[in-house]
């Protein structure tokens, strides 16, 4: 199917890997020309190569904090009006909601809830102006199932949520939408790392602790990254320009309700 965004600019944050890799790989394949953006400087020019290598798109990485100041005006700088923005962050570890002091909770809400709204005040109005825009942000499955110990994911992600059903109706008649992808587990590194967790608390091997994760997956499997790319894309295509505001599971099944 041509999506048909060749051409346009797409800012996809925290993408050096992952998630945030897999849809800056598939709006590149797409066409489009990427800002991809991580912390380390070194793995995102890596990325970036890989990327220009495997699709021919143009690739311009922007190596910032997506969560400060100072990170998100590099991030605009390199691409002023984006036509299509994915949001995406690092999540807050596993932790009893006891040990959350203030401080942690409010950097949980900003990386999980603000930070998405602040990109998005940057590149609305030039796609309202343009009468195209494609916002995509990635929260959880914790957004509808909230998991014990990632309680400060769950509520600032399901706060981005709310916040943003109002918006997303306000710019829908001039062709910009705002939706939200909720992955259950995907193979990533931060999957990898909290089934390492899981080996460290139970003291099982990698591979229990694994068959562990997809023993709760009706589909008997974790989720592959470029299945969340490609679905990102098709919300960011011409062709989903009468979705917005809807949540959208990826999950295998996990979720158990019909709604
Ligand atoms: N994978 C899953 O199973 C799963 C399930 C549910 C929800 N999620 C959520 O989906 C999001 C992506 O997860 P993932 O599995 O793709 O994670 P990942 O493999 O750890 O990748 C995270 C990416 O974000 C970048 N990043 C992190 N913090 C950043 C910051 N402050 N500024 C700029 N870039 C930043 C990382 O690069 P640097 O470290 O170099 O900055 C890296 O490129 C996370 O919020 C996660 O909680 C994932």
């Amino acid at each position: 199917m041509d999506l048909g965004i060749a051409g346009r600019k797409a800012i996809v944050c925290a993408s050096s890997r992952g998630l945030g890799y897999a849809c800056a790989k598939a709006l590149a394949e797409a066409g489009c020309e990427v800002v991809i953006n991580g912390r380390n400087a070194e793995k995102l020019a890596a990325a970036a190569a890989e990327l220009q290598k495997t699709t021919g798109a143009k690739i311009i990485p922007v190596a910032a904090d997506v969560a400060s100041a100072e990170g998100q005006k590099i991030l605009f700088a390199a691409c002023p009006q984006p036509d299509i923005l994915v949001n995406n962050n690092g999540g807050p570890p596993f932790r009893d909601f006891r040990e959350l002091d203030r401080q942690k909770i409010l950097d949980g809400v900003i990386g999980n809830m603000v930070v998405g709204i602040e990109l998005i005040q940057k590149a609305i109005d030039s796609m309202i102006a343009k009468k195209f825009g494609r916002i995509v942000n990635i929260t959880s499955g914790s957004v509808k199932m909230p998991l014990v110990g990632l309680d400060l994911s769950s509520g600032a992600r399901a706060g981005l949520t709310a916040f943003l059903a109002g918006v997303a109706r306000s710019v829908a008649g001039s062709n910009v939408t705002i939706n939200f992808i909720l992955p259950g587990p995907f193979e990533t590194e931060r999957f990898r790392s909290n089934v390492e967790s899981t080996v460290q608390k139970k003291k099982i091997s990698y591979e229990e602790a694994y068959a562990e994760r997809v023993a709760a997956v009706p589909a008997h499997r974790i989720g592959q990254p470029d299945e969340f790319g490609a679905t990102c894309a098709f919300l960011c295509s011409t062709h989903a320009g009468y979705i917005t505001g809807q949540n959208i599971l990826i999950d295998g099944g996990v979720f158990p309700g019909a709604f």
